[in-house]
């Protein structure tokens, strides 16, 4: 296993090109089992979580061809109708080929993905409106079997809004009998991207971006050509580490306006945020300005920023109360920033985060994807040297961090972990 060694206290400074964004990717290359391809989608980020789902597919029977960012998939031969928990358990998003496989197929059998690091994170919201849609669905030695002869449009009021919900329903819609209505749908900018390129396949889908969703159901789906949009959490975590080592970098092709919330917050804290149409650019200020956040569903503050901002608020001038509203369980990067001298403490969801002089650097230890961004945040702004060690975690879901973190001058290296 391998760990990251950052000698901490450099300004970052320069440009930097944002990856193909993973959350938009996972859905689109499930959605290529709606029609037999073939397939062709392009700016793909090289990451575990996209090999994950390229061996899912594979599995499944596709035929999976990638080259430069550029993936050739073609579904004509799909012979097995089962996400196994091995891949499921390493990732959550393997459950969104529930509803594709129902649409085009009538049968699928998927691992039910159990608790992870940052809660229970339960699918019985996806599963819910599958029934709703005519599916029969039964739990069986740990998996969801689920079968329908065609699915029916349907009504479907979720309680909370889900990404992975409102895509796994969005796809299964497509192909559905009649016309499908999502209310209290999640309005992600993944999800309008997963909506274009259904488009684009001749679906025929109304609303996507706003909280209710009209599909109309077709009976077949030409092949897929897109191009996966810009990730805004890769580029917020640059910008985020911009603005805490008081530097100045641009992150090129990224999105402002899938990023309102985190750029008015950065604002907030007394960063400057300059847009030209190819590049989104931060400057840090003299002093953090503490701020209080609440993640939200999106356009609110993104749950997957919330670790990384606390890491620039640690510095902050004053208190900043965080408050994580979207998942239950997802503070476990606190007690790690405490050991570099952070002042954090937690009650409930909320936690207070009084401002230090300096983190320094210590051994730390990753826990989930964004925890381990957060770490690295906290060991480009610490003095001396901080060890982070689990980066797998990283790899999930940054395609080369510590190479375009050194492009912008940190010093950040990977070594082989020691037995
Ligand atoms: C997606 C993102 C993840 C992000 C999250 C919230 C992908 C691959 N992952 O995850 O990075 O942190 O959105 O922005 O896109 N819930 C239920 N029942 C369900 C489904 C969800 O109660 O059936 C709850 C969850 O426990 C959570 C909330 O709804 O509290 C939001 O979860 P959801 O939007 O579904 O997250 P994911 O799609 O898993």
């Amino acid at each position: 296993m391998d760990k990251l060694i950052i000698h901490g206290g450099k300004r970052l400074s320069g440009e930097v090109a944002v990856s193909g964004a993973k959350n938009a990717a996972l859905p689109l290359l499930f959605a290529t089992l709606l029609s037999p391809g073939p397939h062709r989608l392009a700016n793909l980020p090289r990451l575990r979580d996209i090999t994950t789902a390229e061996r899912l597919l594979a599995g499944l029977g596709a035929e999976v061809d990638s080259s430069n960012g550029t993936l050739k998939i073609a579904t004509e031969q799909i012979n097995s109708m089962e996400a196994p928990y091995e891949l499921v358990r390493t990732m959550r998003a393997s459950v969104l080929v529930l509803g594709p496989l129902l649409a085009r197929y009538g049968k699928a059998r998927v691992s039910l993905p159990g608790g992870c690091a940052i809660g229970a994170r339960p699918i019985n919201l996806h599963l819910k409106g599958l029934e709703a849609m005519g599916a029969e669905i039964h739990l069986e030695n740990g998996y969801v079997e689920a079968s329908a002869a065609r699915l029916e449009g349907a009504r479907i009021h979720f309680d909370v809004p889900t990404v992975g919900g409102t895509e796994n329903l969005m796809m299964a819609a497509t192909l559905a009998r009649g016309t499908t209505i999502l209310e209290n749908a999640a309005r992600e900018p993944e999800i309008i991207d997963l909506a274009k390129a259904l488009q684009g396949m001749g679906a025929s889908i109304e609303g996507a971006g706003t909280d209710t969703i009209m599909i109309e159901g077709v009976d077949d789906l030409s092949p897929m050509d897109y191009q996966v949009m810009p990730d805004r959490i890769e580029a917020g975590t640059f910008l985020v580490a911009a603005a805490m080592t008081g530097g100045r970098v641009g992150v090129k092709g990224a999105c402002a306006e899938h990023m309102e919330a985190l750029l008015s917050k950065l604002e907030e804290a007394g960063a400057t945020v300059a847009a030209s149409p190819e590049t989104l650019w931060v400057e840090g200020p003299q002093e953090i300005q503490s701020v209080n956040i609440k993640t939200q569903p999106h356009p609110g503050f993104p749950t997957d920023m919330q670790a990384q901002f606390m890491a620039m608020m640690t510095l902050g001038n004053g208190t900043s109360m965080i408050t994580e509203a979207v998942f239950e369980n997802r503070f476990m990067h606190v007690s790690e920033l405490q050991r570099m001298g952070a002042d954090i403490s937690i009650e409930g969801h909320t936690a207070a985060v009084k401002g230090v002089s300096a983190l320094h650097g210590a051994p730390v230890m990753a826990t989930d994807l964004r925890a381990s961004a957060c770490l690295v945040l906290a060991g480009l702004a610490a003095d001396k040297t901080t060890e982070i060690s689990r980066i797998y975690h990283l790899d999930r879901g940054y395609e080369n961090l510590e190479e375009k973190f050194r492009s912008l001058g940190a010093d950040i290296e990977r070594v082989p972990e020691q037995k």
